[in-house]
């Protein structure tokens, strides 16, 4: 798919398993934080090319409530990492028009990576030339349960009748909120799997997997997984006018 001014079916929203970093550093014979530093640069490549197709909004998995299982080394250079990302990077964003949003239990982050993020929040609240959510800490499942307290706990106070509670209730209180669904999913890595990513928001998207390792994707797969797109055909349960 041509990259800009095409009439072709363009997804407003792609979301992003950003997998393979392990693999590629391994396969050089690094350790697999260098994988993890160049998974960075790989972000901002398929950062640039949003802005320039003009989709509004990414929704990237940079860190699953499940990854604490690694080993603590590795860990540890991911926090550095993710931290001096933001220091080094967040003003860039903000000038292209990015609007950064960090959605998981940040709770779990130290001090520094926390506020790092919240203040990049607020500093690019206002930007409306893309919305870039970052899920760190997030794990699908865990923010189905979340919502379903703060659901219960409307209700425990009379200000919600359980026969209130639909679709809206469960999205609003979802990370993504108000914003469109992803109508494109892409997982890089050769892995057919969703690891508890936007469990929900996934429901009617289109699942797009390839082998390419994340730090060697660029704005060509990029385009090859919006030409794939451009051919689905989206029935959302119905049928096409064609067999109608
Ligand atoms: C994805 O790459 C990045 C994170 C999970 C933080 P991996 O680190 O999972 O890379 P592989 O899958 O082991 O190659
Ligand atoms: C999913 O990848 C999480 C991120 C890319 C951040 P994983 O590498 O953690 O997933 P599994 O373990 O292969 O399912
Ligand atoms: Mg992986």
């Amino acid at each position: 798919m041509a990259a800009e001014g095409t009439d072709l079916p363009k997804p407003r929203h792609v979301a992003i398993i950003m997998d393979g970093n392990g693999r590629w550093a391994l396969g050089q014979g690094r350790p697999r934080s260098h994988g993890h530093q160049a998974g960075g640069e790989a972000l901002k490549r398929v950062i640039e090319a949003c802005l320039k197709r003009r989709i509004p909004y990414l929704t990237v998995y940079a860190f699953s409530s499940e990854n604490w299982r690694r080993p603590a080394m590795e860990v540890r250079r991911l926090m550095e990492l993710f931290l001096s990302a933001l220091n080094r990077e967040v003003r860039r964003l903000h000038e292209a028009g990015v609007k950064l949003r960090f959605s998981g239990d940040l709770s779990a982050f130290n001090a520094a990576l926390r506020n790092g993020m919240l203040r990049a929040e607020h500093r690019t609240r206002n930007n409306t030339r893309l919305t870039l959510n970052v899920a760190v800490n997030y794990g699908g499942r865990a923010e189905i349960v979340a919502a379903t307290r703060r659901i219960a706990a409307e209700v425990a106070a009379g200000r919600l009748q359980p026969d209130d509670i639909d679709e809206q209730t469960v999205a609003r209180n979802l990370i993504l909120g108000s914003l469109p669904e992803p109508d494109l999913f892409i997982r890089t890595g050769g892995e057919q799997r969703l690891s508890n990513f936007l469990l929900w928001q996934l429901a009617y998207t289109e699942l797009y997997f390839c082998d390419v390792l994340w730090p060697d994707f660029g704005e060509s797969h990029l385009d090859e997984a919006l030409a794939a797109f451009a051919g689905r055909e989206r029935r959302f349960g119905g049928v096409t006018a064609r067999r109608a």
